[in-house]
């Protein structure tokens, strides 16, 4: 299925909804943090689909906002998930060339977290393939009001007009700031919705939904995700006739 996959014409940027874990652990009788325990794996499969495609960014949502208010022995395992999977993964990423990045509150994380993720960037910061961007503590209603309290500040101090205020000043003041937007979203599990996942940078990317449960994606259901984007037409409002082709 990969040689199908038109290389002239990959999504830069692929953001992904990681959805579906407990309900993976619950169809086989076991506890939802099995279902993120078993969710490494599908991590692993995108980020090195991705570096092997020549694909230039990937984000995965890891943790959103209002994941902080699940229960605390759910919150506390992935938490501690997410610190043994970053010591385990270091290798993954050096071996592939991906250098890793986050956005988000990552200050709220716990602080062995905090250092885990410090080390895996300081070490994967010369890597020049993939940027694998997690969000983590992130949505897309915090950032932008970030960025609008920025802003804010920058006017009142005179250092700003609000005329100055355009589409392109804004994302500057986004976490996302320097990363195209994603020209492809992949959520998992069926779900149909966005739950605060990158509000401002999902105005006109192509939205993918499949069925199968994260803990179950794998290479070939990121190929066909391609796959279907590259059939697509990105009108960006205009009409087919106008689009060069
Ligand atoms: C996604 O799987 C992982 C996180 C949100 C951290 P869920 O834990 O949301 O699994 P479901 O949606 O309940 O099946
Ligand atoms: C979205 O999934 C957040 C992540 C995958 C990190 P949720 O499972 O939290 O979303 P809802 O609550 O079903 O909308
Ligand atoms: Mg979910």
């Amino acid at each position: 299925m990969k040689e199908l996959i038109d290389p002239s014409n990959l999504p830069q940027h692929i953001a992904v909804i990681m959805d579906g874990n407990g309900r993976w652990a619950k169809r086989q009788g076991a506890a939802r943090v099995f279902g993120h325990r078993n969710a490494i794996k599908a991590v692993r499969e995108v980020t090195e689909g991705c570096a092997e495609l020549g694909v230039k960014f990937l984000t995965l949502y890891a943790f959103s906002t209002e994941n902080w208010n699940r229960p605390k022995y759910e919150v506390d395992a992935l938490m501690t998930l997410l610190v043994h999977t970053i010591r385990g993964e270091i290798k993954t990423l050096m071996n592939n060339n991906v250098r890793l990045t986050t956005i988000g509150k990552t200050e709220s994380l716990p602080t062995d977290c905090q250092h885990e993720l410090a080390e895996a960037i300081r070490e994967t910061a010369g890597n020049t393939g993939l940027t694998l961007v997690l969000a983590l503590s992130y949505s897309g209603r915090w950032e932008i009001l970030e960025a609008a309290r920025q802003i804010a500040t920058e006017v009142r101090d005179g250092r700003l007009a609000t005329s100055d205020i355009d589409e392109t000043l804004f994302s500057h003041y986004l976490s996302t700031d320097g990363i195209p937007d994603p020209e492809l979203m992949i959520r998992t599990s069926g779900e149909m919705r966005i739950s605060n996942f990158m509000l401002w940078q999902l105005a006109y990317s192509e939205l993918y939904m499949p069925d199968v449960l994260w803990p179950d994606f794998r290479r070939k259901h990121l190929y066909e995700a391609i796959l279907n984007y590259q059939q697509r037409e990105r009108r960006f409002g205009k009409i087919s006739e106008q689009l060069v082709k």
